[in-house]
């Protein structure tokens, strides 16, 4: 799987593993949970009625484009939250 975000800098943090609708991955240290994610994947979510895959839009907590849940239930604004060691992400992805 090939991911939409590249690091291009900042690399110097320490690691932070999660993971990721079941698959081990690792960020790093101030990460958001939506950085995280797109450094892994190609798509943050699916959208609700239509399936069509959605990276955000706002990056600022007001657009609610960023919801993902953790596997206990917790659902969480991606784009606003930062990623935790042990952190268990569901995206709903099938890609
Ligand atoms: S991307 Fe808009 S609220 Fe997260």
């Amino acid at each position: 799987m090939s991911a939409i975000l590249h690091r291009i800098g900042g690399v110097d943090r320490e690691s932070v593993p999660f993971e990721l609708d079941g698959r081990p991955c690792t960020a790093l240290e101030g990460d958001t949970v939506l950085t995280a994610i797109l450094t892994q994947a190609t798509r943050l979510r699916e959208a609700e009625f239509s399936g069509t895959p959605r990276a955000g839009f706002c990056l600022m907590g007001a657009c609610q484009d960023c919801w993902v849940q953790l596997v206990d239930g917790e659902r969480l604004r991606a784009c606003s939250t930062f990623v935790e060691p042990g952190m268990r992400v569901r995206t709903g992805s099938t890609r």
